[in-house]
């Protein structure tokens, strides 16, 4: 019995020694461990005398839980010990800025847009900007669609009363503008040949359903220069498509059309495919048309100041949102412009994907979602 005091002494004064837990946890299991000291001398007690053996016993056991209790008061003051030296050199500058985990997203039309004019940027396009409201004249007079043409019927137009003091005048009336073409003839009043420009903005029509909206984004296209030929803006706009939908190839086709303000008209479609985010466009054999274009017609150059016996052009407006709805997979228009924040939480992007056409248009998984 006084050596089982010597030992307690020994075991008690190493485990208030100890400095860290990995020490500490040494000499638990050298002390009760399968094979430590205390273990094996309780597996010695069956070959004593039975006396001997209650009062080694009960020793024994006293000695194991006053260890155990010296362990563990050891370990929390460890532990604590460790905790604090974790504060005092892990420490956080709280005045740092917050990390840029956004809350916001861009809206799919943002997205396309900048996807839009990355494309035609890196093709040597400029962008131009004109007005919402628009005058008859560049909205249809000067694309040859004078009052009595029957293609104003085409497009269902919005008119402003821009004189509130009179009555409303049809013919004075100003649009808000039905499609970007204006912009083709406010560009050649400021600039000469040679022209590359896109004009992106928002145009109006009276239609509302699943894919027409009353307020819709196009994007304008005018090339203007000498010997500009059809097969450029066959080749421009099969460049773009393949850029815009991030494939190496990918169907179109070109069908005949009429718009008064290009001649020869075409509309484009493009195959069924499938994009980067493996949606895929169109189904089975099915084309869909993304696009109307054409040459642009000697009376609009001339409405714009340029001679048509020295330079031609081509023109197209293609749809934005369209091309949001086929290249993210979104399927109802008017869900666009109901500025609900869980589907722009869905559908939007991370302002830290920026589209350009070295660093990826859609970033590979840029999708928020
Ligand atoms: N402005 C036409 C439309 O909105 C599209 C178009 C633009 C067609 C340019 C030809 C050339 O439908």
């Amino acid at each position: 019995m006084e050596n089982l005091d010597s030992l307690k002494n020994e075991i008690l004064s190493k485990i208030n020694a100890s400095t860290d837990l990995k020490v500490l946890d040494d000499i638990r299991v050298s002390v009760l461990g399968k094979k430590g000291q205390i273990t094996e001398m309780m597996k010695g007690l069956g070959a004593l005398p039975l006396e001997e053996k209650i009062a080694l016993g009960k020793g024994l056991n006293i000695l194991k839980s006053e260890v155990e209790n010296a362990i563990e008061a050891q370990k929390i003051i460890l532990e604590d010990k460790a905790l604090n030296e974790k504060l005092t050199t892990e420490t956080i500058d709280v005045t740092l800025p917050i990390r840029p985990e956004t809350q916001g997203r861009i809206h799919p039309v943002s997205k396309i847009y900048e996807e839009v004019v990355a494309i035609f940027g890196e093709m040597g396009f400029d962008v131009a900007n004109g007005p919402d409201i628009e005058d008859q004249f560049h909205n249809f007079n000067a694309l040859n669609m004078p009052g009595n043409h029957p293609a104003r019927q085409m497009q269902d137009t919005f008119y402003l009363n821009n004189d509130p003091t009179k009555p409303f005048d049809m013919d004075t009336a100003y649009v808000i503008r039905t499609h970007t073409s204006g912009m083709q003839i406010r560009t050649m009043e400021k600039q000469q040949p040679p022209i590359r420009i896109i004009a992106p903005g928002r145009t109006y029509r009276s239609d509302y359903d699943a894919t027409h909206t009353p307020m819709f984004h196009q994007v304008e296209g005018l090339v203007i220069d000498k010997n500009i030929t059809m097969a450029h803006l066959k080749g421009c706009l099969y460049d773009f498509m393949k850029a815009f939908f991030e494939l190496d190839e990918i169907p179109v086709r070109y069908r005949p059309s009429y718009f008064p303000f290009t001649e020869p008209s075409a509309e484009m479609d493009i195959g069924c495919l499938k994009t980067k985010t493996e949606l895929k466009i169109g189904a089975g054999t099915d084309w869909l048309e993304v696009l109307g274009c054409g040459m642009v017609h000697p009376n609009v150059l001339k409405a714009g100041g340029i001679n048509p016996d020295e330079y031609q052009g081509f023109a197209f407006g293609l749809g934005i949102d369209r091309l949001a709805m086929l290249k993210y997979g979104i399927p109802d228009l008017r869900t666009f412009f109901e500025s609900d924040v869980r589907w722009l939480k869905h559908y939007g992007f991370t302002p830290l994907d920026l589209s350009s056409m070295t660093g990826g248009l859609s970033n590979n998984g840029g999708l928020a979602r």
